[in-house]
């Protein structure tokens, strides 16, 4: 499984980069805000030292605005991915963009008819939002696995972008389920390398060494 950063803050997507753990980035209008950051800046920016794909969303609501729009941002770099939102609209845009070669993303996908139609439309990635399921009290994972049985069964190529990851376990259910990517917050992603027993152990290690008197170096 693919993981992409979900934020829009460039010194944490530097620090993960260089850690050599991402696969790509994901924003949303939402993300940009939260940075205070100019958004056609801030996705050059990311975009002149992550390879991978780089997610910026769309902000009209109508086919003809998504247009202009993606043309527009698809021209800050080549591994920037037009993001749209899951409406009629949308994937007529999705269908625009593909037919010219330009990766998408189409987002907020709630049910897998919507994936469905997201394929039909040729998309890269869709974006099924697992957390915000979850806060309604409907299993966001249910919807990765059915996703995967839709998709599997028509061999569809569109790529299953698990979004609105929020923890560890978010991200192993997601793996378990067959999802070709997460997009996971900074702190879940380092938090994934924590354990307590980890900790535990390299303390006591440290202490034999250090005992032993010698040195590696
Ligand atoms: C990413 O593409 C989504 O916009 C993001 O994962 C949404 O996450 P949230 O539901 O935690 O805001």
């Amino acid at each position: 499984m693919k993981f992409f950063v979900d934020t829009a803050v460039v010194e944490d997507i530097k620090e993960l980069n260089d850690y050599g753990l991402l696969d790509g980035v994901t924003t949303n209008p939402s993300l940009i805000a939260k940075s205070g950051r100019d958004f056609k800046e801030v996705i050059a920016e990311i975009c002149s030292f992550v390879d991978g794909p780089v997610s910026a969303e769309v902000a009209a609501m109508d086919y003809d605005g998504m247009v202009a729009e993606g043309d527009h941002l698809a021209e800050i770099a080549n591994n920037v991915v037009i993001k749209l939102p899951l409406t009629l609209d949308g994937l007529k845009a999705c269908r625009y963009f593909t037919n010219k070669g330009i990766k998408t993303n189409v987002t907020l996908c709630f049910t897998a008819n919507q994936a469905l139609l997201a394929a039909k439309a040729g998309a890269t990635y869709i974006s099924p939002f697992v957390g915000r399921l979850d806060d309604i009290n409907i299993d966001g994972m249910d919807l990765i696995r059915d996703i995967r049985a839709i998709y599997d069964n028509y061999g569809f190529e569109t790529e299953i972008l698990a979004a609105s990851i929020r923890s560890a376990n978010h991200v192993k259910e997601a793996a378990i389920a067959g999802a070709d990517v997460s997009t996971i917050p900074p702190s879940v992603i380092k938090g994934l390398a924590k354990h307590v027993l980890t900790d535990k152990g390299l303390e006591q290690f440290a202490k034999d060494w250090a005992a032993t008197g010698q040195t590696i170096l």
